[in-house]
């Protein structure tokens, strides 16, 4: 098979390190991404991927500048992982204007900047693969952490954009929805947090803590088999062989107990509620006219 050169962002640690390896293990090309790359990037060094400083909450400039960087080191990119991301614990009341913003940008407008960035490139050459990191809070909001799910939930939509704008071109793109994986990701040395000290919420919060600190350490998944099957379906190797690219992947059975369950949770919705939600449209004897607000108000 053709050797591929990858990007892949936030290296230092978790599924994005893992990438690095196994990519690198299959004989293709990586570029590893992150923030202060000589510093925390340094253990990849040596693995023969090449390391680019790139902070994914930096301006859109910064980012164009070095994605262009990033096209001339191996003369091209054709697969771009958008790994980069971090949870902010929080309730909705805690949640800042600035909260907000700084987990909108890294988790999702960062990742929008940089696969815009690349487009062009790959919309010329015919071909390419964009990969999202999502996770299956793009499916259920877990509470106290409303930014983070947001952004995965944003990630879902843009990566439905990509698939039907790009694939004219033969860009594919899919989001992946992992589950738990152990990780770093809410280890409370890595976690950021910040809860309202207000005694209303004493019982959910500690609840919730509870729950996240016995999840540290303890999560089902595999962050290495994870990025060994993410791997898999760019390729169409090992489990995906033979098989199309799905849209999305959950990954881990807690992820396909929440999606199926959403499922049949909307699936049931639709059916009980189909009457009233049918009950919106025109009767179909209305006659059609352009979208005029005189019209509509004497429409019957
Ligand atoms: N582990 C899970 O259970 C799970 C489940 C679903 C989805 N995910 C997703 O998987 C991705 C990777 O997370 P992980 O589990 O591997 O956790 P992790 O070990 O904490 O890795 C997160 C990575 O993102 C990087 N990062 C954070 N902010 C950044 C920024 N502004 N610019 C560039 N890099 C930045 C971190 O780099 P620094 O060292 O510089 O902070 C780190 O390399 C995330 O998008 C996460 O949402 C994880």
């Amino acid at each position: 098979m053709t050797k591929l050169t990858w990007l892949v962002t936030g290296c230092s640690s978790g599924f994005g390190k893992d990438f690095v390896h196994s990519i690198l293990a299959r004989g293709d090309n990586v570029i590893a991404t992150g923030r202060k790359a000589a510093e925390r990037l340094a253990h990849l060094k040596d693995t023969g991927a090449t390391i680019l400083d790139l902070d994914m909450s930096t301006s859109e400039e910064e980012i164009n500048t070095k994605a262009q960087e990033a096209l001339k080191i191996y003369d091209g990119i054709d697969v771009l992982v958008n790994n980069a991301g971090y949870i902010d614990f929080g309730f909705v009341e805690d949640f800042s204007y600035d909260r907000w913003l700084a987990q909108i940008t890294t988790n999702f407008l960062g990742a929008v900047t940089l696969t815009r960035a690349l487009i062009p490139h790959m919309r010329s050459r015919r071909s390419g693969t964009i990969v999202n990191n999502g996770s299956m809070l793009g499916w259920q909001s877990l509470p106290c952490c409303p930014g983070y799910c947001a952004t995965k939930y944003a990630l879902e939509a843009y990566t439905e954009n990509l698939q039907i704008e790009l694939a004219p071109f033969n860009i594919r793109s899919i989001v992946f929805e992992p589950g738990h994986f152990r990780t770093s990701i809410i280890s409370p040395t890595n976690r950021t947090e910040s809860y309202s000290s207000h005694p209303d919420y004493a019982p959910t919060l500690e609840m919730l803590r509870a729950h996240f600190d016995g999840n540290d350490g303890n999560q089902p998944g595999d962050p290495k088999k994870g990025v060994e099957l993410m791997i898999d379906v760019v390729k169409g190797e090992g489990l995906a062989k033979g098989k199309e690219m799905p849209p999305r992947l959950p990954m881990g059975s807690d992820a396909l107990e929440v999606v199926r369950k959403k499922c049949w949770e909307t699936l049931k919705t639709c059916d009980e509620w189909e009457k009233a939600i049918k009950s919106t449209d025109f009767p179909a004897d209305v006659p059609a006219y352009k979208y005029n607000g005189d019209e509509i108000a004497s429409s019957k």
